[in-house]
């Protein structure tokens, strides 16, 4: 008997964190969401891809400094552009590092929905701000000097989705079609397979729909970046009722610190008049302890990422809070999809594991 099956036998399905599922395809109804204007690519690193492509051709800039906190997949898009480019730290309170560059441009990242905000632009020649952990902030107003993009995969039950502020000519492409199609599949499987939480886990059932969606997210970096974003899931995008989805998760911030409060280190505390973020989940710091916590909430189906191992090209030593937070922190999902009662489940959990 395999380790996963024994470990799953006579479990019930509830859960908590993981990829969206998707309870039905979208209705055609009228959009809420008016994206400022822009243009819709298949991913974060398709837009972010096409903004430096931008730049290289007007060559005004050829350094961008970005955060040692990063994620792998920015990284790469960044090497392969073939722009040069250095990495800077970032303070205990994940704000920015940089040094002065008024030649070069500097790449922003607003972590964990909180906007990031440097004073006085003049240091950098140019700003690039990644709003992929800030989605809903990009509907309250951009800065028009600066560059601006996003993944939209990070909020809701969105197959693909990429968005920029710069206009670009952008083809449908079959592939993307495709993979939005596969994405489609596994998180309406995983849906109906939630759907009866108290049923017992089906290890093969969860394999299956698991190993479809880690297929499509390792794919996407292989479409052309001037792919259009397929229309299915920019209506998922559009018909998100954000207001909605940025109040339940400021309310589930505010329940899960409350039962944390003085016995876990939380790296974006909620703080009570904070109506501006919408977290993407609670960073909190286990230190030493982090693999093994991970661990052992996974055991009770909690299932919380790391945002994110250290990327490859980094050395540690030389961005120390970089690499602490790398080592030492786990977020913990708190998303629209749960209410107080489960955040009230995993604080419960959490602690016991602590403890
Ligand atoms: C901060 C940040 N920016 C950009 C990206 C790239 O987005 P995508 O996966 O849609 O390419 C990611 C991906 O996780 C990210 O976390």
């Amino acid at each position: 008997m395999s380790s996963t099956l024994h470990s799953t036998m006579g479990r019930t399905r509830k859960s908590l964190g993981g990829d969206f599922p998707l309870e039905a395809a979208p209705e055609k109804r009228r959009a809420r969401l008016r994206m400022p204007s822009g243009s819709w690519a298949v991913s974060g690193r398709a837009a972010l891809a096409l903004i430096l492509q931008k730049h290289l051709r007007r060559g005004r800039f050829s350094t961008i400094h970005v955060p040692a906190l990063i994620c792998q997949s920015v990284v790469d898009t960044i090497e392969e552009s073939g722009i040069s480019y250095a990495f800077y730290d970032v303070g205990k309170d994940l704000g920015p590092r940089p040094p002065d560059d008024p030649n070069g441009m500097l790449l922003l990242v607003h972590y964990f929905g909180t906007r990031t905000l440097v004073e006085p632009t003049a240091k950098w020649g140019h700003i690039i701000e990644d709003f992929s952990m800030a989605v809903p902030l990009l509907l309250s107003g951009l800065d028009n000097k600066h560059d601006a993009f996003s993944s939209l995969r990070k909020f809701g039950p969105v197959p693909l989705g990429g968005w920029l502020n710069t206009d670009v000519e952008l083809t449908p492409n079959k592939m993307a079609e495709e993979l939005e199609a596969q994405s489609v599949k596994a998180r309406t499987a995983k849906a109906a397979y939630l759907a009866e939480s108290d049923a017992l886990v089906l290890p093969d059932m969860e394999t299956g729909y698991l190993n479809l969606l880690a297929r499509v997210e390792s794919d996407i970096s292989k479409l052309p970046n001037t792919s259009l974003l397929p229309a299915l899931s920019r209506s998922l995008v559009e018909q998100t009722d954000w207001p909605r989805l940025a109040e339940r998760r400021r309310k589930n911030w505010h329940h899960l610190t409350a039962q944390l409060q003085g016995e876990i280190t939380m790296i974006n505390p909620y703080a009570d008049d904070d109506d501006k973020t919408v977290p993407l989940g609670l960073v909190i710091d286990l230190g030493n302890k982090r693999d093994a916590v991970r661990q052992g909430l996974r055991e009770t189906r909690i299932f919380c990422p790391v945002h994110w191992p250290l990327p490859s090209q980094i050395i540690a030593d030389q961005f120390p809070q970089a690499a602490s937070f790398c080592a030492e922190t786990l977020t913990i999902p708190l998303d629209q999809r749960y209410s107080q009662t489960d955040m009230e489940w995993v604080a419960e959990k959490l602690l016991r594991l602590t403890s």
